[in-house]
């Protein structure tokens, strides 16, 4: 650990968050599970962003953190990779405020959205990092410091060609599962049916592993419903929830 402070002030560089703009654009070396959306934060969300990342924002670095230090407490820690516009990611957090929550998300209207939810919610138990997961898993989170890992609803890349760019694939999964304590859970959920086969096969390979379930489990209480989903349900779709724990 540096003594560098970890919540601070919007700073532009490489691999940190630009205020206002994209996260960086940086190639490490593997493939991104999601493509630069155009799209522009409206006022609200850009004043949000400005006010509330320099509190909560965690500036992506190539280093461990220490979260206890981030929230300033020892509670259960959750992260969640793709907050999308944050309605979930607020919900969960507001419904549980003796878990401390790190949103993890590269759509910066998202994180504006999500900014505002904080803000409006006074979450004190909600940090976003504005990064690719995939690095902010590798390069910052330690070893057995997890206590749950949200996917909900990751990018399903339909066509084939693309299927290579779904986070939920063995090295990925291996990494995360490395990040959770024993007994810590892994929730992933889907309403792309063969993403949540992929999901339940993948996860079932991982030996540190074990289905919480017998197949596809249950949505639990936590998890509210989206807007999106009550509307696929009444038209008949169907949503799947996959849950592990580490052994
Ligand atoms: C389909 S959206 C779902 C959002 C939200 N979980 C929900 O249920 O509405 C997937 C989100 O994951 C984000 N995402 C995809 N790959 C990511 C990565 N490697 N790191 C951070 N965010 C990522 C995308 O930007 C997008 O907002």
């Amino acid at each position: 650990m540096s003594d560098t402070p970890l919540i601070q002030p919007a700073v532009v560089g490489e691999g940190v968050y630009e205020e206002g703009r994209e996260a960086s654009t940086q190639n490490h070396g593997h493939i991104k599970s999601y493509v630069r959306r155009a799209g522009r934060m409206s006022s609200a969300q850009e004043n949000y962003y400005a006010e509330m990342m320099p509190k909560i924002g965690v500036v992506y670095a190539a280093q461990q953190i220490d979260l206890a230090a981030v929230y300033g407490r020892n509670a259960p820690k959750i992260l969640e990779i793709g907050t999308g516009m944050g309605e979930t990611t607020a919900k969960i957090a507001d419904a549980n405020r003796g878990n401390d929550y790190l949103g993890v998300e590269v759509h910066v209207p998202g994180v504006g959205a999500l900014c505002k939810q904080i803000a409006e919610r006074e979450l004190s138990n909600l940090r976003i990092c504005q990064h690719d997961a995939v690095e902010v898993v590798r390069d910052m989170l330690p070893e057995a410091s997890l206590d749950g890992v949200h996917v909900f609803f990751p990018d399903p890349w339909h066509k084939a060609r693309h299927n290579k760019r779904r986070l939920i694939q063995s090295p990925f999964v291996a990494l995360l599962a490395s990040r959770l304590k024993p007994g810590g859970y892994f929730h992933c959920a889907t309403d792309w049916e063969a993403y949540a086969h992929q999901m339940l096969e993948v996860l079932s390979a991982e030996s540190s592993l074990a289905n919480s379930a017998d197949g596809f489990a249950p949505r639990p209480d936590y998890r509210p419903l989206t807007k999106f989903e009550n509307r696929g349900i009444r038209l008949g779709h169907g949503v799947w929830d996959v849950i592990f724990r580490k052994k």
